[in-house]
């Protein structure tokens, strides 16, 4: 289901992520719409986490195993480098003690006026304590402060719950998202 906001590790080293920047991947204030956000920096500092808005240090192999714990199907580091590369606005809490990602959430798009959010994943140890709304939110509040008001995402139907409060409503206005569903044929 589309659903469409409407505000609006250790590892070896070539997997992790160090000097490289993803696109437009600063927030810049063109717009002066806000977001409100839940929790602060400082109070996820005070308990052990610190706000990461870029891949620099990000540990592809722990990040996925944080998607293999929750569901999704376990991918190839070097294709999550190259998505990363190509993600216009990411948001990760690293927990201090490990080091290690235990949040993540990320968008895809054009940069002006369009933006999907996609990988929205908590470690299972640190789920319920407020880091999933934290990161949706931040990255909420990077697109909307570029003036990116169109932000869909795609809702696992035991989810809605969480992205309603966040802003989201499913098929907008009678709007159903549609995706392309041909299997490719082998040549
Ligand atoms: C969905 C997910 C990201 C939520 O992260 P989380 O850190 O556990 O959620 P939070 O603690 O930030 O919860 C924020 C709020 O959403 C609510 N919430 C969390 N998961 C929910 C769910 N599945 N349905 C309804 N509400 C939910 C919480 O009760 C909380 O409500 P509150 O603000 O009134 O206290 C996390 O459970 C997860 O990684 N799930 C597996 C992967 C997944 O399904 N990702 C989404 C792909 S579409």
């Amino acid at each position: 289901m589309l659903l469409r906001g409407t505000i609006t590790a250790p590892l070896p080293s070539s997997l992790r992520l160090t000097n490289h920047k993803p696109r437009n991947v600063t927030v810049s204030s063109q717009s002066n719409l806000s977001y409100p956000l839940s929790i602060s920096d400082e109070t996820l500092q005070s308990r052990g986490f610190i706000l990461r808005r870029t891949p620099e240090n990000l540990n592809l192999e722990e990040l996925n195993k944080v998607f293999v714990a929750v569901g999704f199907p376990r991918r190839d580091p070097e294709k999550i480098r190259i998505a990363l590369e190509n993600t216009d606005a990411m948001v990760w809490v690293e927990e201090r003690k490990t080091q290690n990602a235990v949040a993540f959430a990320r968008a895809t798009g054009d940069g002006v006026f369009n933006a999907i959010i996609w990988d929205v994943v908590v470690d299972p140890s640190f789920q319920g304590i407020g880091l999933g709304k934290a990161v949706v939110e931040r990255l909420i509040e990077d697109l909307v402060g570029r003036g990116i008001l169109n932000i869909a995402l795609y809702s696992e139907p035991r989810v809605i719950g969480f992205y309603r409060p966040l802003g989201f409503v499913a098929d907008p206005d009678g709007i159903k998202g549609m995706v392309y569903s041909r299997k490719p044929k082998r040549k």
